[in-house]
């Protein structure tokens, strides 16, 4: 069993705390590095894998996600990195004057402390750099974490499909923001399904 000195380091660890040894050994903590956004590259994707595999019940598959890198002239993918390490990622399709959202994902331990939030206003704000004026997405009714996030940003429900989700067959909720980069939104947000 870990000694609780030696744990409370894992923890600090697993919180993205660096550690610093004194000069009598004992362990001192600084403040974590601070989250970079970067393009995605094929380089990230055993970690993006990782993470797109304890996300989803029906990951992509990763030549999926190297067919977006390297196939795809109107998809964009970026990595939120600590160091060298994804933490999470978020990616669309930039198509004339809308942003498709295809993909957003945090690792699970880093879930909860603004990241997604920080994700999703990179992929609008490189969106709206690229010229595009609204945002869609898709979103599974039972994702009620999800939902809370995209209305916090100004996202509204304008739409279903039927079926959308072939794995559970959900119907999926099709959001929209509109006036990118302005801050502001067309309609009421949608209300959170679930408290905290
Ligand atoms: C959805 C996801 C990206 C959110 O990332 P996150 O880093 O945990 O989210 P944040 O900490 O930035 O929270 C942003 C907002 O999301 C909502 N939210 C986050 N955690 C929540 C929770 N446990 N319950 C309800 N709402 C929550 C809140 O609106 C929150 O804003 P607030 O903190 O001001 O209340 C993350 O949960 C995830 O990777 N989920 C699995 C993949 C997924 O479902 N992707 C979306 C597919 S449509």
């Amino acid at each position: 069993m870990l000694r609780p000195a030696r744990r409370t380091l894992q923890a600090a660890e697993g919180a993205g705390w660096d550690r610093l040894r004194g000069v009598a050994g004992t362990a001192v903590e600084r403040e974590p590095e601070p989250v970079r956004f970067a393009d995605m590259q094929v380089r990230h994707l055993s970690m993006v894998m990782d993470i797109e595999r304890r996300s989803y019940p029906t990951p992509w598959s990763e030549r999926a996600f190297l067919s977006e890198l390297t196939q795809n002239a109107y998809a964009h993918y970026v990595v939120a990195l600590r160091g060298i390490r994804v933490l999470g990622y978020g990616g669309m399709w930039l198509i004339l004057d809308e942003a498709h959202v295809t993909n957003l994902a945090v690792l699970p331990a880093e879930r909860g402390r603004g990241l997604g939030d920080r994700i999703l206003t990179e992929l609008e704000r490189r969106a709206a750099a690229g010229g595009c004026r609204r945002m869609t997405l898709e979103v599974r009714p039972t994702n009620a974490v999800a939902r809370a996030l995209y209305a916090k940003h100004g996202f509204v429900a304008r739409g279903r499909r039927p079926g959308y989700y072939s794995d559970t067959h959900e119907d999926a909720i099709v959001m929209w923001k509109d006036d990118l980069g302005s801050g502001e939104a067309e309609g009421e947000p949608t209300a959170p399904e679930v408290p905290r």
